[in-house]
């Protein structure tokens, strides 16, 4: 049996020793609750079992636990700078049996960790079994989620140091992938705006309906698209509305 409320408990407590002044700390923090609760509304639409939506909120609120020991020993959320915050995430929980204070039994240890250690890999690797897949799948799709809710709201100036980033070009080769439903190769990417428009792909990797309905209900493409309004990006904007309600129609 699963505790939620104890692990969340816990999980508030391991933070709380981290430095919440710093806005970056706050900010990895709701992400993390925002992507549980997401993880949960994701696994119950698709009709699991109890246990199984209860592990999904658990890995939501594991999956980003190594975050802040990144961020306290590099300063930064740059894997390519510091280390894969996933594999860091496992070791924190791996360390004098932590996980064990989040969940009792053994048993689901290896699919927490498998799915901690997919969550952010550009393809989940083979070889997985139904049930850690599906909850691999359902992290991947939570966690994209909340980062498309956040580029609804965070400021430029934090995402890109920079105060508008709309007087920018979109390369062709982004706008290409863009409009033939293809996550947008990070080659292709020069500008701000390649970026961002990149960031929309997102959903040409998201794998359940029920992600495509929150992400339709809470209308986070067209929040994230009148930021910035171009021509391109309303071309974008059709596309992956379209994209969108196909999913659902499906
Ligand atoms: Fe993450």
């Amino acid at each position: 049996m699963l505790d939620n409320t104890k692990a969340r408990n816990v999980l508030k407590t391991y933070i709380d020793k981290y430095d919440f002044s710093n806005p970056r700390i706050k900010l990895k923090a709701n992400h993390i609750f925002r992507v549980a609760d997401a993880a949960k509304k994701i696994a119950t639409e698709l009709n699991l079992t109890k246990e199984e939506i209860d592990l999904a909120e658990l890995i939501g609120l594991l999956h980003d636990i190594g975050r802040f020991e990144q961020l306290r020993v590099y300063d930064t959320f740059k894997d390519k700078e510091s280390v894969n915050h996933a594999e860091m995430g496992i070791k924190v929980l791996k360390e004098n049996n932590f996980i064990k204070q989040f969940c009792n039994d053994e048993k689901y240890y290896d699919i927490i960790f498998k799915a901690i250690y997919n969550h952010n890999r550009y393809k989940i690797e083979d070889g997985l079994d139904s049930e850690t897949l599906l909850q691999a799948k359902i992290i991947r799709d939570a966690d994209k989620i909340d980062i498309l809710n956040l580029l609804v709201f965070e400021n430029f100036e934090t995402l890109y140091k920079k105060k508008e980033i709309i007087d920018e070009p979109i390369t062709q080769n982004v706008l290409d992938s863009m409009l033939e439903g293809k996550q947008v190769e990070r080659k292709y990417q020069k500008t701000s705006m390649d970026d961002w428009a990149s960031n929309i792909g997102y959903i040409y990797d998201i794998y359940f309906k029920p992600s495509f309905k929150i992400l339709k209900e809470k209308d986070y493409i067209n929040k994230i698209i009148d930021r910035t309004k171009t021509p391109e990006m309303e071309k974008i904007r059709e596309y992956v509305n379209k994209y969108i309600d196909r999913k659902i129609a499906e």
